[in-house]
Parts: structure tokens; C-alpha cells; sequence
């Protein structure tokens, strides 16, 4: 057996099998390998009556190690194997859960005969956000026991199940309080014992026909097929689910295992299981010393209760942290606060809060006209409108009224952070916080590290992104930060495709092809024409526009023009409340400037050019802003891209994207668009970093940490 992950002990007549594989004792071989030996042990000791099987630290098992997916073959010992000769034990075996048991770890203790778990402890089949299925018997032991629909359910959407609900299910057969959970394990075996309780194997069992609500299956297939994914795994979970009721649990498992395999080697599961890392590096900042003296945040102040101001806030009330928002006016105040409130209203009605929460909430969010309100506050984070001297105003008040040590941040999303830092005057205490419209629900926060920005001030504000359910993305100091900035070539091309001929439903349908949910057209429409055109004239004034006086002359002439979008209902599109529709005068209006700007209408743009021009000149911006050391890593691109701007994550975000296309396919192309379109100003020169891994014949996963 291998000592160090899994261990048997005997307490009594009881095996207590142990897993311990830091740091969320996920299946990997050893563990496997130290499952099968003390399974074994087991077998060979007939003293023991029952067996026990936890886990050390933290947290139950939170599945398989989803490192080892990538390996081109499992190492033996399979989880059928294992999972089918622990529940082949004649005597009972009882899992204690604590933490989490997800993936793996549930399917383990799904092989267990009996569960226990702290009430704190939640359990869930997540695979299918990383492509794959439940592969270690959970599509054919979870339906045996809790019937056809709820597992399906369960494991469709991969969530994680709290236990008094999965005591509810069936799926639990004890909830304890906080106590010491092997002690309730122990005495929950010594009541089987004494109740005469043996091996109770879920295998066995078998779903009733009659408890599957007819059309169940094909309701799942046809819901699949109207909102199409391309994420492997939700079909073939409907069939293996659908085996557990029509076939044996061996003919089942055998389905689930050649379907499992399927999966996990897709490109698409290798790009959701890049994300799952991905996130979790994104949070890493490299080069750090270890003895950081991290700044405590009991209470956050907002400045601006606007769109954004709002939002920011409802995320700190969520957990708990009372939040101190500034206005200038009352009337500004009140209507500031009475959106936040109708948020929380609407969620009441959706069945996500109850009224009771509405009231803690809205009591912990305090509306002052005062700054001098915020001196308490140990982060500060201001939104007032974008305007370069009001935002230098606001920040050398900050300075003055924050109390020492409190952080101070800002919320822009084109200014320069450098700038409001000196303003402050207290840089080191100052960074970025750019968070994402709606703030309440979008999951990326760029934490914006300015030249001066102390170490702890960034690690405080990257754990407290965690603590409020963000995914903090660090960025360096350049107009746009990580997002924008790539965002602005893809709309650079999008409206020179406008401009020769393509039509918006045109550029958006390719862009959607990819599964984007809106290409660029409708996606301006949206945040509104007036916030597009206006970072184009920030642009102007930051001194960054390049000379070309056809750059984004769409934007700006549909915002001369009132079109503001779906607000005015009329953009890039007019609409009939929130359809877009294609209108002539967008044709029109694009014809003229084309024959101002001497651009060449034409008939032949294909979806691949649109794709083409709109994502790789984006790709080769985040090459840029690798080598300058903007981004530490290619994958926090991708997290960017994928949390901030729906690009859909079974691609991997644009740079595993461009990995899996050939980054010398993706050089070539500029090169190719450089030649037919002209490269005066530079649009498809290719990033040095770019030349250099197609002459290395190395990928952006090859790269190591990037600091400029
Ligand atoms: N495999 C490998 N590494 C894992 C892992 C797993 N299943 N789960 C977590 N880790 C690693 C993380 O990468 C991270 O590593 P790092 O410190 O080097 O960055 C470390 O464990 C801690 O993870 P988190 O930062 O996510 O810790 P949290 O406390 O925030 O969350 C958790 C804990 C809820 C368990 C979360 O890690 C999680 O959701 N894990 C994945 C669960 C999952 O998807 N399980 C299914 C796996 S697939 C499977 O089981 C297939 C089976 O059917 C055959
Ligand atoms: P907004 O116009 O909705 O709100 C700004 C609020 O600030 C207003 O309520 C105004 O009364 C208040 N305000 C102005 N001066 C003030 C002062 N001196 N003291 C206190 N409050 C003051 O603007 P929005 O959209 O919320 O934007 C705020 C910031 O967030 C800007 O920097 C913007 O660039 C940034 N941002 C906006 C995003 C968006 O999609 N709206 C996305 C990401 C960042």
C-alpha cells in the first residue's frame, strides 16, 4: 500500500481506510493504487466488521486529478476497477464527508454502502464543466439512487449540492452538526453493526421505468439541441443516464467508460480543463516575497452610485461586508441606492433571496453625501464618471480623508492608473479595480497594478476578488488594460468590414459562429454606441489614435447621429424592442464614408475573412501585451477573454485558441492581410513575441511568466 496518501487503521473491529493527497485529495494513482492495497488489506482481515473511508485536511476527495487527463492513457488502477471491488466488500462500508466530494470523490462514496457528512459538506458531479462525464460509475450508480431525473439534473448542470439537500435526495443517509466526523462515522457503523445492517451495494439496485417521467431523455436531447454547446459531455451524459435505466449496471459502466474516454479527448474538454487552471494561476502573482503583511478589509467605501457604483457595492454586501457609498446629491443617492434595492427585489421574485436577505442586505449599504464618511473604510474604490480631472479630484480627497493603510482604488476603465495613484497622493496604496458591467454578475476583476502599487496592497485585493466570487486577473498599466486594448483591434477590423462591404448581421453571425454570444456589432449596440465612440475620442486624447483618419469612423458617425443603440432603438441595427433588425440606413451610411475614405466596397467577404480579421489582429495584441509584460501569462488572457467577454470557454480563450489553430497559421494570415489590405499603420505587423514562437516552433502554453 502507499503509506503516505492512503492508510488502514483499525479502530476496534473497524477499518478506517484514510485518504491524504493534499491539498483536495484528488484520485490520483498513488491514492488509487493506496485505495486498491488497503481494499485488499481489507479483504484479507477477517476481524474487521465495517470500514470507514475519509479524508485528511481540508476536504473530502474533490474528484479525480484532472492533471491526469492529459496523459494519452489513464495509469492503472481505472476507477471502475476500484470503485466496484471496495462496493464488492462483504461488510459495510461508510463514507465521512467532509468539505467537498465532488466528481471522483462522490463517485467513490457512491460505491461506499453508506454516507454520512458534516452538515457544512457539499457534494456534485461538476465533469461536464471540464467536457467530460462522471467516469468512475456516477451516470449509472447516482440514477440507481435517486432516480433517472434528478441525477440527470444533477449531473447536466454539475452543481454542487448542499447536504441537507442531497439528505433529501437520497443521496446522504446522515447529516451531523459540527463535531469530529470520523467519531459520528465510527458510532454510525457501530449502529449498523448492532442493527444487523450489511453491504447495501448501489449497483444492485435498479431505476423503476415508471419513476422516469415520460419523454424525460428526449426532452433533454431536443432542450440540447435548440441551445446548441459545444461542450462534448451533455449528450453523452443523457445516453449513459438513460443506460442506467434501460441496461444492466455493467452494460451501463461499459457505455459510460468508452463515453468518458470520448470526451476527454476532445480538443474542446482540453480547452475547459486549460480554464479550470487557468483561473486558479490567474490568482498567482509571481515574484512576490512570501512574508507579505496582507491588509485586512472589514469595511469597503464606493464612490458614485451609478451603473457601476451600484453593483460594485451589492458584491461586498453579498458576503457580509457593510459598504459606506458616496454621492454627490441626494437625488443621485437615493436613485443609486433604489436600483441596488430593485436588484434584489428581482431576485426575491426569481426565488434566489427572500425578503428578510433584501433588508440585511440594503441595512449593511450605508448612503452618505459625506466623504469624510469614508475615513473608517479600509478599501476605497471610486466610480465616478469617467472624466480624467473630476477622477484626479476624487482621488487626492481620497488621500485626505482615507485613514492610513486603507486602500484606495479606481474603477476606470481607459485612465491612466499611474496618474490617479500620484493624485492619491499614497501610490503605494493604490491600484485598478476594473470590474465588469453588470458589476453584481460579471466574474472578472482586472486588478490593475500600478508602477507603485505595494506587493501586499495587490495580494489583498486578488484574495478579496476570491472572497466576493470574482476571478481577479492581474494587468499592468496601458490603455485598456488586458481586455480592452485587445477588444479595440477587433473593432478596428469589424468596422473596416463595414466599411467595405459586409453588413453587421454578416460580421456577427461569423463572430457568433464561433459561439461568441453576440459579434461586435450587436455587442456595441448593447453597452451603447455612446460608451464605444467615447473611448475612441479618450484614445484621441490620450495621444494613441494612429494617423488614420478612417479608424472607426463608424462608431463615430453612428454617435453624431444619435444612434446609440438598443437605448435609442436604433445602432448598428434598429430595433423592434430587443431584436435587432438589419436597417438599410446603416448600409447607407457605411456606402458614403467608404467613398469619403476611398475604401473599395466589395461582394466576396467570407465568414472565414471576418474571422480572420477580427480575432487574429486580437490574438497578436495579447502577444504584444505578453512581451511588455502587461500580463504575466498567456492563460490569464484567456481568463480575461473568457470571464469578461464570453468568448466561449470549450475554446479555451483567444491564446489556447491560437495554440490549437497554429500560431504559424495565425502568423501567416497577418502576414496575408498585411499584403492585401496595405500595412501603413501597422495593423498587422506581427508582435516580436509572435515571430519568435513560430521560429521555435513553441505555443503561448509554452511560455513561461511574462514580466515586462
Ligand atoms: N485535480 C487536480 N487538482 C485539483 C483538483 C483536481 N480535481 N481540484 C483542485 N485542484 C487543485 C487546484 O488546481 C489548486 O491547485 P493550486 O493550489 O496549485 O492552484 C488546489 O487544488 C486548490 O484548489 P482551489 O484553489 O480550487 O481551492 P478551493 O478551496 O477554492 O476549492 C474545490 C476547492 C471546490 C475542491 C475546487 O478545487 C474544485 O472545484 N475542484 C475541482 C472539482 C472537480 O471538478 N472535480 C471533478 C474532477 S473530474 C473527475 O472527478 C472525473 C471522474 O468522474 C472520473
Ligand atoms: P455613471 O454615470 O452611471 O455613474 C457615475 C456616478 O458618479 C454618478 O451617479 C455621479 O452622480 C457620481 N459622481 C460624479 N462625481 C462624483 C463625485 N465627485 N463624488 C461622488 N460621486 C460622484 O457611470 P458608470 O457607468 O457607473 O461608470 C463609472 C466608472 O466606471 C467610470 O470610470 C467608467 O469608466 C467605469 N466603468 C464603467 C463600465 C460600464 O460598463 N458602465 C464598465 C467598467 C468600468
Amino acid at each position: 500500500m502507499n503509506q503516505t496518501v492512503v492508510t488502514l487503521d483499525k479502530n476496534g473491529d473497524i477499518g478506517v481506510i484514510r485518504i491524504d493527497n493534499p491539498p483536495v485529495n484528488a484520485l490520483s494513482q498513488p491514492v488509487r493504487a493506496g485505495l486498491q492495497a488497503a481494499i485488499e488489506q481489507v479483504q484479507a482481515d477477517a476481524t474487521i466488521r465495517a470500514v470507514v473511508v475519509h479524508a485528511a485536511g481540508r476536504t473530502f476527495v474533490a474528484g479525480a486529478d484532472i492533471n491526469e487527463f492529459s496523459l494519452p492513457e489513464l495509469p492503472p488502477p481505472g476507477f471502475h476497477e476500484i470503485f466496484d471491488q471496495l462496493e464488492r466488500l462483504n461488510r459495510p462500508v461508510i463514507a465521512a464527508i467532509h468539505g467537498t466530494a465532488l466528481g471522483g470523490g462522490l463517485e467513490l462514496a457512491l460505491a461506499c454502502h453508506y454516507r454520512i457528512a458534516l452538515e457544512s459538506a457539499k457534494v456534485g458531479l461538476p465533469e461536464v464543466h471540464l467536457g467530460i462525464l462522471p467516469g468512475a460509475g456516477g451516470t449509472q450508480r447516482l440514477p440507481r439512487l435517486i432516480g433517472a431525473q434528478a441525477a440527470l439534473n444533477m449531473i447536466l448542470k454539475g452543481e454542487h449540492v448542499a447536504a441537507a439537500k442531497a439528505l433529501q435526495l437520497g443521496i446522504l443517509d446522515a447529516v451531523v452538526g459540527d463535531e469530529d466526523l470520523l467519531a459520528a462515522a465510527l458510532r454510525y457503523a457501530r449502529e449498523l453493526l448492532s442493527q444487523g445492517k450489511g453491504p447495501r451495494r448501489t449497483s444492485e439496485l435498479t431505476v423503476d421505468p415508471a419513476s422516469v417521467p415520460a419523454g424525460l431523455f428526449e426532452q433533454a436531447r431536443a432542450a440540447l439541441q435548440k441551445r446548441p454547446t459545444g461542450n462534448p459531455a451533455p449528450a453523452r451524459i443523457i445516453d449513459c443516464v438513460e443506460a442506467a435505466v434501460s441496461k444492466t449496471f455493467a452494460e451501463g459502466a461499459a457505455l459510460e467508460k468508452r463515453l468518458v474516454e470520448e470526451c476527454r479527448r476532445t480538443q474542446e474538454s482540453a480547452a475547459l480543463r486549460h480554464r479550470f487552471f487557468a483561473e486558479r494561476e490567474a490568482a498567482k502573482i509571481p515574484g512576490l516575497p512570501r512574508d507579505l503583511e496582507l491588509r485586512t478589509i472589514k469595511r469597503v467605501g464606493v464612490v458614485g452610485a451609478g451603473t457601476m457604483g451600484g453593483g460594485i457595492a451589492m458584491n461586498f454586501v453579498n458576503v457580509g461586508i457593510p459598504v459606506r457609498i458616496v454621492e454627490v446629491e441626494q437625488a443621485a443617492l437615493e436613485r443609486g441606492l433604489g436600483v441596488v434595492r430593485k436588484n434584489y427585489e428581482i431576485s426575491v421574485t426569481r426565488g434566489r433571496l427572500t425578503a428578510e436577505e433584501v433588508e440585511q442586505r440594503m441595512a449593511l449599504l450605508q448612503g452618505t453625501l459625506d466623504y469624510a464618511d469614508l475615513a473608517d473604510c479600509d478599501l476605497v474604490i471610486e466610480a465616478v464618471f469617467e472624466d480624467l480631472e473630476l477622477k484626479k479630484k476624487v482621488c487626492t480627497r481620497l488621500g485626505e480623508v482615507c485613514k492610513p493603510g486603507a486602500i484606495i482604488a479606481s474603477n476606470t476603465s481607459t485612465l491612466d492608473i499611474d496618474v490617479l495613484a500620484e493624485a492619491s497622493g499614497r501610490p503605494a496604496d493604490f491600484l485598478g479595480m476594473h470590474f465588469f458591467s453588470p458589476a453584481n454578475v460579471m466574474r472578472l476583476l482586472e486588478v490593475v497594478r500600478g508602477a507603485k502599487t505595494a506587493p501586499a496592497v495587490l495580494v489583498t485585493v486578488v484574495n478579496l476578488a476570491k472572497t466576493i466570487g470574482k476571478v481577479p486577473v492581474v494587468s499592468g498599466v496601458c490603455f485598456g488594460f488586458i481586455g480592452n486594448r485587445m477588444l479595440e483591434s477587433y473593432l478596428r477590423e469589424a468596422e473596416f468590414l463595414l466599411l467595405e462591404g459586409a453588413s453587421p448581421a454578416q460580421i456577427d453571425a461569423a463572430i457568433q459562429s464561433l459561439g461568441l454570444p453576440m459579434g461586435p456589432c450587436r455587442m456595441l449596440d448593447l453597452a451603447g454606441v455612446d460608451v464605444g465612440a467615447k473611448v475612441v475620442f479618450e484614445q484621441a486624447k490620450a495621444g494613441i489614435l494612429p494617423p488614420d483618419p478612417s479608424y472607426r469612423v463608424v462608431v463615430q458617425k453612428l454617435y453624431e447621429l444619435g444612434r446609440y443603440g438598443q437605448k435609442t432603438g436604433a445602432g448598428y441595427y434598429k430595433y423592434d424592442g430587443r431584436m435587432p433588425l438589419e436597417d438599410p440606413e446603416v448600409e447607407t451610411i457605411c456606402r458614403q464614408l467608404a467613398a469619403e475614405h476611398g475604401i473599395q466596397r466589395r461582394s466576396d467577404i467570407s465568414e472565414q475573412e471576418i474571422i480572420e480579421r477580427c480575432l487574429y489582429p486580437l490574438i497578436n495584441e495579447g502577444a504584444k501585451i505578453l512581451e511588455e509584460g502587461i500580463a504575466y501569462r498567456a492563460s490569464d488572457i484567456d481568463v480575461v477573454w473568457i470571464n469578461g467577454y464570453g468568448f466561449p470557454d470549450y475554446r479555451g480563450g483567444p491564446m489556447f485558441w491560437a495554440d490549437s489553430i497554429g500560431l504559424d497559421r495565425i502568423a501567416e494570415r497577418l502576414d496575408h492581410y498585411a499584403q492585401v489590405r496595405g500595412n501603413e499603420y501597422g495593423y498587422w505587423t506581427r508582435a516580436a513575441l509572435l515571430t519568435r514562437l513560430v521560429n521555435e516552433g513553441r505555443k503561448f502554453a509554452d511560455l513561461g511568466i511574462m514580466q515586462g
